[in-house]
């Protein structure tokens, strides 16, 4: 595999650099953390506690990894106090009530988790004191999707149908308003903030017990020796391995940190085209890789509504950072595939494993 993130030139950058992680505990966030760590970095953590008992974080004894703060992002005095106490280098939001059809259920909360919160980590930054560089995370389904198969570039109208997307679409705004008022570029010498926003697509990997998720789905199915349920077989997602977005972001981060007034801007990190498939493939791919060839199809009786189609054009994160997916699906189905198949080896030892495949030895 060419690698276009390398662990030699992120350790340049983060080695003994101060970094403030949101959202620690859950799936990207713990596998967020054990790349940090790789790199030698000292994290702080904030963020909920991890939901589940079995939850990645637990597994891979995240408290040993960072600092951990458990609070709320909507409590900006909390939040405010723990990032000026800090004083990071770089800030990573990834802490969100990450789930559409939870969204339906508390549309209220999860506005103000994923809008007010990013407000708030904004703010937060605002009074620091400076140089700082961070990464405000969305997603993919910020855009107005007619469903149409164009892939969305970064200036594409923001839209959303579900409350997730649009509290997402919502934080968007907030963040190119914060740029526009308080991180201005233009002004950057009086600031020295560098604010970017990021959105990537549903990810796989190792480890993410989320309700609601397909591969969870897949394996608690496995787990139960029940038949495998799939809401929506024909839709077709951007599925990417978790170390693609993340590696992403760390490459963002590391070359905001070198020109931050280059990279202060909204970025998609999307797969490959040709790397689309509908969730009825994937489960396929799954199956087969975890050696459990046979599955029923069931559809819900009233599905909610979900985009059917969602493409993503990386075209500037190429342009830019020289950023391309380096995992096709298969092999990012197959390493998924192969965490949760290896019952025997720790957790954290898989992880590290696949972390240093994927950006090599430092
Ligand atoms: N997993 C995906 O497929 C995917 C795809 C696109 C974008 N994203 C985005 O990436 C980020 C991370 O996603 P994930 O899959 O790790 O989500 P997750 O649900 O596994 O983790 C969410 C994290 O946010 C924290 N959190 C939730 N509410 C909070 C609150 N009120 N205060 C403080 N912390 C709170 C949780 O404690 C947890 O640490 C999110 O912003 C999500 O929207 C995820």
């Amino acid at each position: 595999m060419e690698k276009v993130v390398t662990a030699e030139y992120l350790y340049s950058v983060f080695n003994g650099k101060r970094v403030f992680l949101t959202g620690h505990t859950g799936f990207k966030g713990t596998w967020m953390l054990q790349i940090l760590h790789y790199l030698g970095a000292t994290v702080k953590g904030y963020a909920l506690p991890p939901e589940k008992e079995h939850d990645l974080y637990h597994q891979v004894h995240g408290d040993d990894l960072c600092s951990s703060v458990i609070g709320d992002i909507v409590d900006l005095e909390l939040l405010t106090e723990e990032i000026s106490n800090f004083e990071p280098d770089f800030v990573f939001h990834l802490a969100a009530q990450s789930l559409v059809r939870r969204s339906y259920d508390t549309p209220v909360d999860t506005f103000m988790v994923n809008t007010q919160g990013t407000a708030h980590v904004l703010e937060a930054i605002r009074q620091l004191a400076p140089p700082c560089v961070a990464l405000m995370i969305t997603t993919d389904k910020v855009y107005e999707n007619p469903e149409r198969g164009t892939p969305f570039r970064e200036d594409d109208k923001l839209g959303g149908y579900d409350p997730y997307s649009a509290s997402k679409a919502a934080a968007e705004i907030v963040v190119e308003s914060y740029r526009r008022s308080f991180f201005n570029t233009d002004d950057y010498g009086n600031h020295e903030k560098s604010v970017a926003s990021v959105r990537a697509g549903n990810v796989i990997g190792g480890g993410d017990y989320s309700d609601d998720r397909i591969i969870p789905d897949i394996v608690r199915a496995l787990d139960f020796d029940e038949v495998v349920g799939l809401r929506n077989p024909g839709s077709i997602r951007p599925w990417q391995h978790v170390l693609e977005p993340l590696g992403a972001y760390l490459l963002l981060a590391a070359k905001m940190s070198e020109d931050p007034i280059r990279y202060s801007s909204a970025f998609n990190f999307g797969p490959n085209e040709e790397d689309m498939l509908t969730v009825e493939q994937l489960t396929g791919i799954f199956l087969e890789s975890f050696e459990q060839g046979d599955y029923k199809v069931f559809l819900q009786d009233k599905p909610l509504h979900e985009a059917k189609l969602l493409l993503l054009d990386s075209g500037k994160a190429e342009a830019m950072l020289g950023w391309r997916s380096q995992l096709d699906a298969h092999t990012a189905i197959n390493w998924t595939a192969q965490w949760y198949a290896d019952r025997k080896t720790p957790a954290q030892d898989k992880c590290t494993q696949q972390i240093k495949q994927y950006f090599g030895d430092i």
